[in-house]
């Protein structure tokens, strides 16, 4: 296991779009790890894999609850329902939060750090993880999408994404 340095904006990598994983290998397996070891150290809620410079469509989420660390790759949103607005920060991008307009209930399907189909139903918080580490792995940060973006640098920092 290793911590990655976290790839920041303006970084290039971070605007590419992912490439989906077709091989399930150990190479897959020692990079969700480094990235969940990245992201408990960071303190943050997710992290995708653009945000350790890999542009592959591999993320991982833990919002602290019961559902604990989720690995998924090649995830894809299938259904989404309602609205909700809520601050967000992010791992790439030190200092600034913004209010972020999302759904508020989505299904996802993906794959495990295996290859086997799994399929994730979130809402709230979760949901709102899941809509932003997405968005990573299609080139796109939350401050494109904020509705309002402020500085937080004097003060201590919302969670991280
Ligand atoms: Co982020």
């Amino acid at each position: 296991m290793a911590i990655r340095i976290i790839v920041k904006d303006p970084d290039p990598v971070l605007r590419e779009r992912a490439i989906q994983v077709t091989k399930f290998n150990s190479n897959l397996h020692k990079l969700l790890t480094d990235m969940a070891e990245t992201m408990y150290d960071a303190e943050g809620v997710g992290l995708a894999a653009p945000q350790v410079g890999i542009s592959k469509r591999v993320i991982v989420v833990d919002v602290g609850d019961d559902n604990g660390l989720i690995e998924m790759v090649n995830p894809e949103i299938v259904e989404q329902e309602g609205e909700q607005i809520g601050p967000e920060g992010c791992l790439s991008i030190p200092n600034l939060n913004g209010d972020v307009r999302r759904f508020q209930q989505i299904k996802v399907n993906g794959f495990d750090r295996n290859g086997k189909p799994i399929t994730l139903e979130a809402s709230d918080y979760l949901a709102r993880a899941f809509q932003h580490e997405i968005d990573h792995l299609n080139g796109v940060l939350f401050t494109d999408i904020a509705d309002s973006i402020y500085d937080v640098s004097a003060k201590p920092r919302g969670r991280g994404e």
